[in-house]
């Protein structure tokens, strides 16, 4: 990871105020490379922060059974804003490898201030009793266990913060983490877990002005998306959005402007998950 020197401590409070990169601290988000967590990245950036930008990059070399970001795709995030996003690959499901981020976060610039957990994938496509065991492994490692990791380094960073800062932690949940949805249990199931996750979280930080809160989007056009079609064996998203109110497929930026207002809102979204969902029908 290359990381650029330490940026000035922006003004104290001003959590959201847009300013030069990295003026209002150093932010973290995992699943950055594409999707909702490039969107979020974007977004960060734009509200002053310098953003550690950490994906997997594990492209086709993945249990998912669909490709993950590339090295590319995270570079290209990263070539979008020159100097405020330092791109690291990084897979989340290892603790000591985001230990490491967060200690080169902690000596190289010192102010983490908001965390996004957004690293996940998609499987399924089978009833609970014909679904192997080996699908609900790889979406426990690499939705639950994500979190915890991300948690459990970057949280101690993130209590050292000054409370003026209002640092925050938030988890991308899912519909999937408050419905149950048709032949994804492995997923619904992991992501249940995730939204007790961000309340277990929020319980243990009482007092400590930490912010914690997860945000839940609905279909969103991007490439899970478009593999969970494929799990369906649809052509494409369009018949996902069923459930969804508004009915249409959210755009990633939608829901990465709801995870910059959960990043940014203060104590007052705290043990809070945030619907970004365009409005469940069931
Ligand atoms: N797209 C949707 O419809 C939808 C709906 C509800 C929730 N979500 C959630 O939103 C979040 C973002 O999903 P998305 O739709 O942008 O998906 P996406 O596949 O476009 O992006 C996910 C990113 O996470 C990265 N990643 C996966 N495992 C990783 C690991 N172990 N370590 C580091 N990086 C890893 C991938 O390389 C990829 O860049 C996920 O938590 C997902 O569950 C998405």
């Amino acid at each position: 990871m290359t990381v650029a020197s330490s940026p000035e401590r922006g003004a104290a409070g001003s959590a959201g105020a847009a300013g030069a990169a990295g003026s209002a601290g150093t932010a973290l988000v995992t699943g950055a490379a594409r999707g909702i967590g490039a969107a979020v990245t974007r977004r960060l950036v734009g509200r002053g922060f310098h953003v550690v930008a950490v994906d997997s990059c594990a492209g086709e070399d993945t249990d998912a059974g669909y490709p993950l970001a590339t090295r590319a795709d995270l570079d290209a995030v990263a070539a979008a804003h020159p100097g405020a996003v330092t791109p690291v690959v990084a897979d989340a499901r290892d603790v000591a490898a985001m230990r490491t981020v967060a200690e080169r976060i902690d000596t190289e610039r010192g102010d983490l201030t908001v965390v996004v957990a957004g690293a996940a994938i998609i499987g399924g496509g089978d009833a609970l009793w014909d679904t192997d065991d080996a699908v609900l492994d790889a979406i426990w490692r690499s939705d639950a266990v994500t979190v915890w990791n991300t948690a459990k380094t970057m949280v101690p960073l993130l209590l050292r913060q000054e409370a003026a800062r209002r640092p925050a932690f938030v988890a991308i949940t899912s519909g999937a983490g408050e419905h149950g949805l048709y032949h994804l249990s492995a997923y619904c199931m992991v992501k249940h877990a995730v939204v007790g996750l961000v309340r277990g979280l929020a319980a243990d930080v009482v007092g400590q002005h930490l912010t914690v809160a997860g945000v839940s989007p609905g279909s969103t056009d991007t490439q899970m998306l478009q593999a969970t079609a494929r799990l369906y064996h649809l052509d494409g998203i369009e018949r996902l959005v069923q459930e969804q109110a508004i009915g249409r497929v959210l755009e990633p930026d939608e829901v990465a402007a709801v995870v910059e207002f959960a990043a940014l809102a203060g104590p007052v979204v705290h043990g809070s998950i945030l619907s970004a969902s365009g409005g469940f029908r069931s």
